[in-house]
């Protein structure tokens, strides 16, 4: 079995999340911020789906319950305030353990912290005058209503002088901009988010073998996640052996593993709030044919002139262009498409192999927050930011494709960081090379 990869403290410190919100508060300079955290889920009668907070109620809270709302107040005096469920004796023998106010207000750093049942009740008198509402409309239609009732209630009040914020300001627009950057608590948990992720990644090439179900291998990728203290996957684990690969969202995982096919695994895992996202892809009996490598060290090629791009200043869509050029030149020379790279680039014809962007920004959401463009050029990147580098190539059977490559499907997907100097590949423990990744199946 392989070594466990370090599991987070699950102590809490409140300091990263309160140094977060005195942040927020500079930003927003005036008015008044409501944050809920995300509703519970039925999954069937009275059955939820898994619980996880809203990603931006958790930034600024690290608060783990339902039924919770965030209200910050900006200005010369600063507020923060926390509504939560009341303890209850009889909730918590069946459901488990609830902060209450008092110890939420306690543990994780707020001004004050008042029961949830107050919370209606009380929103009208806290906006009320206030210059400024900072609110995301359009995300919950039952907290819209919420909100705008209490707008309507403080304007039943203006003959008694109280007035009603005049404006509302998208919260989330202030926030992504923050996340955009990762502090050091975040890149802690997303290291080790990422190390237990490759980790998963190995045991699932060492347990691979023809005969085997795809979903036997998520069983191993998941049981290493929990195993090493992930408290879930990020997402719907992709395990897709041969033609499957070529489906780019492919989770049934239900085929049987054929030797002689590639299997591809795009699995990452959560930690504390925070993904890893980590595509490998190698063959089901542990050595690659001579068209598969072919293909395999194209992807290779083209994802290490990505990293090569990640920098500070280097525009977003650099790694993009540059795997690109790869890519349309190995398509070219395995005989795929016809024509120069400026050609295939500019007529797309690259897209019936490669239809996907090579990176999106990773964080709290596995698609992390954060605006790609500003105005009208693309952003630049920065230390702190974390994304992942993820060219590919998808071949699907066709008459006019040599059949050495038929249902080939490859991915190979990093997470980094950006740095001063210019990247760390946070997701280097799984082996990448032909020669790493046979080795480690002979293993
Ligand atoms: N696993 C989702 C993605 O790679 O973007
Ligand atoms: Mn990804
Ligand atoms: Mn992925």
């Amino acid at each position: 079995m392989p070594k466990c990869a370090p599991t987070y403290n699950l102590r809490m410190d409140s300091t990263p999340f309160r140094q977060r919100r005195a942040n927020l508060l500079a930003r927003l300079g005036e008015g008044i911020a409501i944050l809920p955290t995300a509703p519970e889920r039925i999954r069937n009668r009275d059955t939820h789906f898994p619980y996880r907070a809203d990603s931006y109620f958790h930034y600024l809270t690290g608060f783990p319950e339902p039924e919770a709302v965030l209200v910050l107040v900006a200005g010369q005096s600063p507020q923060t305030i926390l509504f939560c469920r009341d303890k209850d004796a009889e909730k918590e023998t069946w459901e488990g353990f609830r902060y209450g106010p008092e110890a939420a207000r306690e543990v994780f750093g707020f001004d004050a912290a008042h029961s949830i049942a107050e919370f209606e009740a009380k929103l009208p008198e806290l906006i009320a005058d206030q210059p400024v509402l900072w609110y995301s409309l359009g995300h919950d239609a039952d907290w819209d209503a919420r909100i705008l009732k209490a707008m309507n209630a403080v304007r039943a009040q203006s003959r008694a002088g109280r007035r009603a914020p005049p404006v509302i300001y998208d919260l989330r627009a202030v926030l992504d901009e923050m996340r955009l950057i990762k502090d050091g608590h975040e890149i802690a948990l997303m290291r080790q988010a990422a190390a237990i992720a490759a980790a998963a990644h190995v045991r699932a090439m060492r347990f691979a073998a023809p005969g085997r179900f795809e979903y036997e291998v998520e069983a191993e990728l998941t049981h290493e996640f929990r195993r090493c203290g992930a408290q879930a996957p990020a997402y719907p684990p992709i395990v897709a052996s041969g033609a499957n690969a070529c489906i780019l969202h492919y989770v049934a995982n239900g085929q049987r593993l054929k030797d002689g096919e590639l299997l591809l695994i795009d699995a990452g895992c959560e930690v504390a709030g925070y993904a890893s996202d980590i595509t490998r892809t190698f063959p089901v009996n542990g050595r690659f044919t001579g068209a598969q490598a072919d293909l395999y060290d194209l992807v290779l090629d083209a994802q290490s002139a990505a990293l090569a791009e990640v920098k500070p200043g280097a525009p977003f869509t650099a790694p993009h262009e540059a795997a690109l050029r790869v890519l349309a030149q190995g398509f070219i020379d395995l005989k795929l498409l016809e024509g120069s790279v400026d050609g295939v680039i500019e007529s797309e014809a690259y897209k019936r192999f490669y239809m996907h962007r090579t990176s999106h920004w990773l964080g709290l959401d596995v698609h992390d927050a954060g605006e790609y463009r500003q105005g009208d050029t693309w952003r630049t990147l920065a230390p702190g930011m974390t994304l992942t580098i993820e060219p590919g190539c998808y071949i699907r059977a066709a008459d006019d494709v040599p059949a050495a490559f038929h249902d080939i499907g490859i991915r190979i997907e990093d997470d980094v960081l950006v740095t001063a100097e210019g990247c760390q590949v946070l997701t280097e423990a799984a082996p990448k090379t032909i020669a790493a990744i046979e080795a480690v199946m002979r293993g």
